[in-house]
């Protein structure tokens, strides 16, 4: 059954198999590994899925509690590109749609498609 509503567990649901396909993954992973280590059981991990979590719940609700700088660690991290991107979104995009309905699942990927495209932007890599 595909989820009708917003709730933070299923944002939390969406983080942890998002990030688990994430380490799986052989363009993405190296990125993450580098930052946050292998495995995703550990604090640095833990502290990121919440973050992320409350990220998104923030954005989808305008309820959360997330008030940082998304932009901001990405600066930091080299060879980022546009298939980098690429790769994310695509991985993004089809763990909403295991997760999530249609019209909820669409304004996901709206959303994260602009903040996508904001970023390589600013990256100067669009
Ligand atoms: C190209 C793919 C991307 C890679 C490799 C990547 C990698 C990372 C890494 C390693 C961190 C952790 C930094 C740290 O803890 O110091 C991070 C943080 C974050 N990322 Fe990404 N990211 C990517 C794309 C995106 C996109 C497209 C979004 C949003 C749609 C996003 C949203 C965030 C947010 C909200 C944080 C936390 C920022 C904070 O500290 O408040 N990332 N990212």
């Amino acid at each position: 059954m595909l989820e009708k509503e917003i709730t933070q567990d299923n944002i939390s649901l969406l983080v942890n198999n998002f990030y688990t396909k994430v380490l799986e993954n052989e363009v993405l992973a190296p990125f993450f590994i580098k930052k946050l280590g292998k495995r995703m059981d550990s604090k640095v991990w833990q502290k990121h899925l919440t973050l992320i979590s409350d990220f998104w719940y923030s954005m989808a609700t305008g309820k959360g509690t997330y008030n940082g700088s998304p932009f901001a660690p990405h600066v930091q991290i080299e060879g980022l590109e546009k298939e980098t991107f690429q790769m994310w979104l695509k991985i993004f995009f089809e763990t909403l749609d295991e997760i999530f309905e249609e019209n909820i699942a669409n304004a996901f990927k709206e959303r994260s498609s602009m903040i996508a495209a904001n970023f390589m932007r600013n990256l100067s890599i669009d």
